[in-house]
């Protein structure tokens, strides 16, 4: 039988967090310039938001270091991760560590086509300006007009995050 349990409540965010543990996502590195080199944090709060135009949005803590950089630069990269960069994951959300990726991933993230760092070898990346914001609690939303998609057009597959871990697509149902 299946377990109901009471809904969250404001004084209860383990329930929350239980139920959201629950929801798989895929894992995007989200790039910006910071004193002009590219950086990148690890986000799973990505989704598309219309096709015309096309528009995407995240969801960006207010203490992280990309935060303010966007804010000031008005633009953000999405990188889509593929299930073989977990690594690139896992850099990308170390709390309080320098998440230069010219550092961790060499040369192949400059690249004079892109407005914003790109992840080399991510399976798609958007350059993004930002149209919108709002405010929500300690996080800001910001959706952004889609200025110029790569994609890399190989069948690598996405790496998901489900459950506090990194997984792959497990087929079709
Ligand atoms: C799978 C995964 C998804 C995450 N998604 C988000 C997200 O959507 N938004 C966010 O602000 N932080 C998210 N984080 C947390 C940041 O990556 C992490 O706190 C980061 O280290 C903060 O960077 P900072 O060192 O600049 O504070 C996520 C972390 C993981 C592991």
């Amino acid at each position: 039988m299946t377990d109901v349990k009471p809904a969250a409540t404001a004084g209860d965010d383990r329930a929350f967090r239980e139920a959201m543990r629950t929801l798989a996502g895929g894992v995007v590195i989200l790039t910006t310039w910071i004193e002009e080199r590219p950086w990148g944090m690890t986000i799973s709060a990505c989704c598309s938001v219309s096709a015309e135009p096309p528009r995407v949005l995240v969801s960006v803590g207010h203490l992280t270091c990309v935060h303010a950089a966007i804010k000031a630069g008005n633009r953000f990269g999405v990188n889509v991760l593929g299930s073989d960069q977990k690594h690139i994951a896992e850099f990308g959300a170390t709390p309080g560590q320098a998440k230069f990726l010219d550092t961790y991933l060499g040369e192949s993230c400059l690249t004079e086509d892109t407005a914003t760092p790109r992840v080399g070898d991510a399976l798609a990346h958007l350059d993004c300006v930002v149209a919108d914001q709002l405010e929500v609690s300690d996080h800001t939303l910001l959706v952004g007009d889609v200025e110029r998609v790569t994609v890399a057009g190989d069948d690598r597959e996405p790496l998901l995050y489900f459950d506090r871990s990194y997984r792959r697509v497990g087929g079709n149902l």
